[in-house]
């Protein structure tokens, strides 16, 4: 069965990058048509709506036991085929063709670092959550930490959060809300989607990975920080070290997607070896 994925939101809507490269992939896209926009808005709207300190808890309580299904790394990317972003008016193939995409922009830069070209497979592969019933709202776009004040820089920051139990609320409404100042990313609760989900698979499988690994995917769609440079009241050494890191891995996620599609047969063995070094077997998800 194939389940139909709106367009990643995070993808699309990018208010405050304005770099020529941005521009162009912009332009490129398309992504400027009233209804496509409209959509975009409208999953910002139910995120922004329903993701509270509450529902963020309950979303971690359910999910970080990895008691949902048993597969390796392979089984999971074969999985996400039956992901297709249906409304994308120029990227129309399967979502695991953006995993090997992504690796193979990494391993064109970065020939030596195999663990860093298997982020590059993995990053989004907690989008199965999708397939799981979850609502894309609670899988794609951007994350933004819970229990604070929703900085400016969260996209529809303005038009989108007024229903939001918590920006009423004494404590989550407050600048620092119930975090201690620089008390790390690592001790901030996201708001619910494909970052934290495989991030926790990750850890629950004891994935031995580099730390830099388990920091970009577990942040890469936190824009508002990486890209917006909010939240730095909250961030520690840690954070600013690792950065750079995440930055560098968002240049691939964006900018690979093309029509000229991998030979995914001939990459195959490549990819599986590391999955070997790095992640083999069957695994908890
Ligand atoms: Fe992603
Ligand atoms: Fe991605």
């Amino acid at each position: 069965m194939k389940i139909q994925m709106g367009v990643d939101p995070s993808l699309v809507y990018r208010p405050d990058i304005k770099s020529k490269e941005m521009k162009e992939k912009v332009e490129y896209r398309n992504y400027t048509s009233g209804p496509l926009l409209e959509r975009v808005f409208n999953t910002y709207s139910l995120m922004h709506t329903h993701q509270t300190m509450d529902f963020v808890r309950q979303k971690n309580a359910i999910w970080e036991s990895c008691t949902f299904k048993k597969m390796t790394i392979m089984e999971a990317l074969d999985w996400l085929d039956d992901l297709v972003d249906e409304s994308d008016p120029d990227v129309d193939f399967p979502n695991s063709y953006h995993a090997y995409q992504t690796a193979e922009g990494i391993r064109k830069e970065h020939p030596d670092k195999g663990w860093f070209q298997l982020v590059g497979l993995l990053h989004d592969m907690g989008k199965i959550l999708a397939l799981a019933g979850e609502p894309q709202w609670c899988v794609v776009g951007d994350t933004f930490p819970v229990g604070c004040r929703h900085q400016d820089s969260i996209v529809f920051q303005d038009s989108t959060f007024h229903n939001n139990l918590d920006t009423t609320h004494p404590i989550y409404s407050t600048e620092f809300g119930i975090y201690e100042p620089h008390c790390g990313l690592e001790n901030v609760y996201m708001s619910w989607g494909h970052d934290e989900y495989m991030y926790k698979v990750m850890k629950f499988n004891n994935f031995t990975l580099p730390e830099e690994a388990f920091y970009m995917i577990r942040f890469h769609s936190f824009y508002p920080w990486h890209t917006g440079g909010d939240y730095m009241h909250l961030c520690n050494s840690k954070d600013l070290h690792m950065l750079p890191w995440v930055k560098e891995f968002n240049k691939f996620d964006l900018y690979t997607k093309s029509e000229d599609l991998p030979d995914v047969d001939s990459l195959r063995p490549y990819y599986q070896s590391l999955i070997d070094q790095y992640c083999p077997g069957i695994l908890s998800w």
